[in-house]
């Protein structure tokens, strides 16, 4: 399908959106990131290793007028990985813009968590993210250069109200990743940041975070912890990811952007 649009702030860029599905019905990080590229003229490969949640993506994005595809993959997987990025050139041509936006956690801390949760966890949080990287790379460099965004977390900073270890450890080696490939491709052309969101009321929540199943009282709790008393959505993690990975960024790499609503100010660290 063609984009009628020949403007915005990703016209024209081929972006490929790791986990672009959502883990429940409403706007994840990964869905509202995948729909943003695409109202702003940027054409969206959807990769999810859930079919249903990528094709739901797509359907979104097309039913829109914009341009996207799907791709069915577990980036834990190398060759999954590689063949990704065989996809975005086989769709596109090419690729521009990464982004890596998947990401589970499993809660406690050190003495809670077992060897297998801890494995479980690095492997989707980073080693996905070395994977689909490494595959990516070569083509965003051949390409003219481009951006990569990853999501990671407040939590790879700082501690917050409730320990997950593996997550909190997983998300700083992942933050450290994108600035070593930021040091490595500054010269090349290609740029690396993070979007660092805090509090954000998305099915990833419930199904991921809260050990209560009341939506109502988990989203309270967790808007009463930000200092301007309301979690993020989606969209504002979106936005941040859309202007690291456009354009208006080209001198910004190695960076973190909180997106948390004055959460890291809160918490005794305004400057990450
Ligand atoms: N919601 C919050 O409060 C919050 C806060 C901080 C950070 N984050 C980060 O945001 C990201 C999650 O955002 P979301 O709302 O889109 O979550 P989500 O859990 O809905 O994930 C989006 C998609 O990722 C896919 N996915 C998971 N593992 C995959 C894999 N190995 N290969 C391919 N696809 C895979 C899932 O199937 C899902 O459709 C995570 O990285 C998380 O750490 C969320």
């Amino acid at each position: 399908m063609t984009s009628t649009s020949k403007s915005g702030r990703v016209a024209g860029k081929r972006i490929a959106v790791i986990g672009a599905g959502s883990v429940g019905p409403g706007w994840g990080n990964g869905k509202a990131a995948a729909v943003l590229y695409a109202r702003e003229g940027g054409r969206v490969l959807a990769v999810d290793r859930d079919k249903a949640a990528a094709e739901e993506t797509v359907a979104l994005i097309r039913s829109e007028g914009g341009t996207a595809e799907s791709f069915v993959g577990d980036m834990t997987d190398p060759a999954a990985a590689q063949a990704t990025i065989s996809a975005a050139n086989d769709h596109f041509g090419g690729l521009d813009i990464l982004h890596f936006n998947v990401g589970i956690s499993t809660r406690g801390g050190l003495e809670a968590t077992s060897y297998e949760d801890w494995r479980k966890v690095f492997t989707v949080n980073l080693d996905a993210a070395f994977h689909i990287t490494k595959a990516a790379l070569p083509v965003l460099e051949k390409d003219g250069g481009g951006a990569i965004v990853f999501i990671t977390t407040l939590a790879a900073h700082l501690n917050g109200p409730y320990p997950y270890v593996g997550y909190e450890t997983s998300k700083a080696a992942l933050s450290r990743l994108s600035k070593s490939i930021a040091a490595e491709y500054a010269a090349r052309g290609v740029r690396s940041n993070t979007v660092v969101p805090g509090m954000i009321d998305t099915p990833h929540v419930l199904a991921h975070v809260a050990t209560s199943t009341d939506a109502a009282a988990v989203a309270a709790a967790r808007a009463a912890q930000v200092p301007m008393k309301r979690q993020g959505t989606g969209w504002d993690v979106a936005e941040a990811a859309l202007f690291l990975a456009s354009d208006a960024a080209g001198f910004i790499t190695g960076t973190d952007l909180p997106v948390d609503g004055g959460m890291s100010i809160l918490m005794g660290n305004a400057s990450l």
